[in-house]
């Protein structure tokens, strides 16, 4: 809280942010997102609630509906953010196709381009079905009014920064728009039974400030992955009230719009194993959500002044490669201070389990001594600071589906007794670091 107003914001960094804030009167209370206070509702026990059947509508785009756990819940709010450019729009209208094709009513509200352009769009995409309604609207009281109108099963809200309510005195996007209008929209998904879709821009900088305050209003979050510069798109779920978080939708960007890729196979190492293995690349594989990526992790290592070592990453957190090189540099006598360390997860994919610990630090310790490993070198496993090979989830899982893309050996941890017979692949059980570092 400042008493006073600022340009720039002293604790987010950020500019224009700061609004005057004005207790609310009593009898002005806005309605709730989950409860109508106007109205009272008593406290019942968990048997007297009924269950409304949560019946998911299926989209009719299966990598969409297993993001969001098997379709559109009615009456709930989904935001759908990523960087501009990056899809929302495509992937969003052909949602709304594929849902107007099954009979259900949809609304695609654009509040940035004009209906000329998302028409043209949608020809682009060959969208054409007479239960998708366009409109080109801004104002959240009248895009209320239009759905009150046609009472459609899902809305799309592309995007909601742009959306404004008249009588507030802020710019469509601040803080207290962005909220009040998605409050509104969420309070008549609830009411109303319709299911919400907003569209929400991040930038590359991260300054989510307009997504992530809608975050805890809505029932689903999802995100669309990477830069737009990769032909593919993860898109994942971050937040589910319906459903398992943590699942990924893939999708590849053609002309004819976005494509789904029920199986990645090998969608994420194609340019692996073209010519010879340069030095510092390993293939792992990362559990994303009910599916197995097979990965390649890319390092580089290149010397640098003491003191001023560079650690980039991309695609893995940075605290977890700058752990991995504190244990190659204290359990496997690696001396890495004087360089600078590049790690990359190639395909733009972001890894957040700790089970590819063990490919990046055979990735960067091949870097360094600038030796290849062997075409085709699998490692998964958990590092310990005490330079140990923890065992991980789901090891069978990720073997079987290395072993079914011919991946011919793999560096595993140690399994007491219980090894998988995979066709024809050869397991190097480890225990140590040092241990897979001499099995090379
Ligand atoms: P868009 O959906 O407009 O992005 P967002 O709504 O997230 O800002 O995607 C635009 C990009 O996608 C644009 O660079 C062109 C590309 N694109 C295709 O490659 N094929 C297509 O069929 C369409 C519609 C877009
Ligand atoms: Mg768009």
């Amino acid at each position: 809280m400042h008493l006073k107003w600022l340009g720039k914001c002293p604790d987010c960094g950020t500019w224009d942010s700061l609004e005057e804030y004005k207790p609310p009167t009593p009898d002005a209370r806005k309605p709730n997102a989950t409860a109508d206070f106007a109205h009272g509702a008593d406290a019942m026990t968990l048997d007297e609630i009924d269950i409304e059947d949560s019946q998911r509508t299926p989209s009719g785009i299966g990598e969409f509906d297993r993001i969001l756990g098997g379709g559109i819940v009615p009456g709930s709010a989904i935001l759908v953010g990523g960087e501009p450019g990056i899809g929302k729009s495509t992937l969003l209208l052909q949602v709304a196709n594929a849902l107007s094709r099954k009979q259900e009513n949809v609304l695609y509200v654009t509040s940035e381009e004009s209906a000329q352009q998302t028409k043209l769009r949608a020809s682009r995409l060959s969208v054409e079905s007479p239960n998708l309604l366009v409109l080109a609207e801004t104002n959240v009281e009248r895009i209320i009014g239009q759905i009150a109108k046609h009472k459609p099963a899902v809305v799309v809200i592309d995007s909601i920064q742009m959306i404004y309510k008249p009588d507030l005195p802020a710019a469509p996007g601040s803080v207290t728009q962005l909220r009040d209008c998605c409050m509104d929209l969420v309070y008549l998904a609830k009411t109303s039974g319709a299911a919400i879709i907003f569209v929400g821009h991040v930038t590359k900088a991260g300054t989510l400030a307009g997504p992530k305050i809608i975050e805890h209003i809505v029932d689903t979050v999802v995100y669309f992955e990477g830069d737009r510069f990769h032909a593919h798109r993860v898109v994942r779920c971050v937040k589910n009230r319906f459903g398992s978080t943590h699942e990924v939708g893939l999708f590849e960007m053609t002309g004819a719009g976005l494509l789904e890729v029920t199986d990645p196979g090998k969608l994420f190492i194609e340019q692996y194993g073209r010519g010879a293995t340069p030095s510092g690349s390993v293939l792992t594989a990362a559990i994303q959500g009910s599916r197995v990526l097979l990965l390649e992790v890319q390092a580089l290592t290149a010397s640098s002044v003491i003191g001023a070592a560079r650690r980039k990453t991309s695609g893995v957190s940075s605290d977890r490669v700058g752990m991995i090189i504190a244990v190659l540099e204290k359990r496997a006598e690696m001396r890495l201070a004087a360089d600078d360390v590049f790690v990359n997860i190639a395909g733009g994919v972001k890894v957040v389990e700790p089970a590819i610990d063990l490919a990046i630090a055979l990735a960067i310790a091949s870097a360094h001594t600038n030796r290849p490993l062997a075409a085709g070198t699998f490692a998964v496993g958990e590092l310990g600071l005490g330079g140990e090979v923890r065992s991980v989830p789901q090891l069978e899982l990720r073997l079987r589906e290395a072993a079914r893309l011919g991946v011919g050996h793999a560096i595993v941890p140690h399994m007491s007794g219980n090894i998988p017979k995979l066709g024809g692949m050869a397991l190097y059980e480890v225990r140590r670091l040092s241990q897979a570092m001499e099995s090379q």
